[in-house]
């Protein structure tokens, strides 16, 4: 059975298309599952825009490929289209309750989760915005991303 999937944060430029990258692979690994896999940002700011190339680099750095990636608005047709829509942090978690609230799809709320509760770690609760820091945000959002990748790969499989 297909299963999709759509990662979310504010600009769709840093954080969600990083770990639509690194999910892609680490999810590739287990050729058995059929996954699609987005992501999205709750604001339309960076709209049609690829990653940051401060988010390129870094994941490049680790081996990740973001190539191809452009920032796109969530919608509520995601509700309908995507199983789980996975916040990087509260504020876009809420921001997709709230949207979850506006739409037909009766288990929409249920869909919506916070990314790092799949984590290991729990010295973090949310991925750190990067955009306005140094180097050094990049790459903590890739040692989070990979972590909470594993476990969500768990939790689907
Ligand atoms: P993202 O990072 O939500 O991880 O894509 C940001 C990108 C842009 C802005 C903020 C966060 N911004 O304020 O333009």
């Amino acid at each position: 059975m297909r299963q999709s999937i759509l990662f979310v944060c504010l600009g769709n430029i840093c954080r969600s298309p990083t770990a639509e990258g690194i999910f892609r692979k680490v999810a590739c690994e287990q050729s058995n599952l059929d996954l699609f896999i987005d992501s999205a940002g709750t604001s339309a700011h960076h709209q049609g825009e690829s990653p940051d190339p401060r988010s390129v680099e870094a994941a490049k750095q680790r081996g990740y490929d973001l190539t191809g990636i452009r920032s796109r608005q969530v919608t509520l047709n995601d509700f309908e289209e995507f199983d789980l829509l996975i916040a990087m942090d509260k504020n876009n978690y809420q921001a997709l309750i709230d949207l979850a609230a506006r739409t037909s799809v009766a288990d929409a709320q249920q869909k919506v989760k916070l990314f790092l509760d799949y984590a290991d770690q729990k010295n973090f609760s949310e991925v750190p915005d990067p955009y306005y820091g140094g180097a050094n945000g990049f790459n903590l959002v890739i040692d989070l991303i990979e972590d909470a990748s594993r476990g969500l790969l768990k939790s689907i499989t």
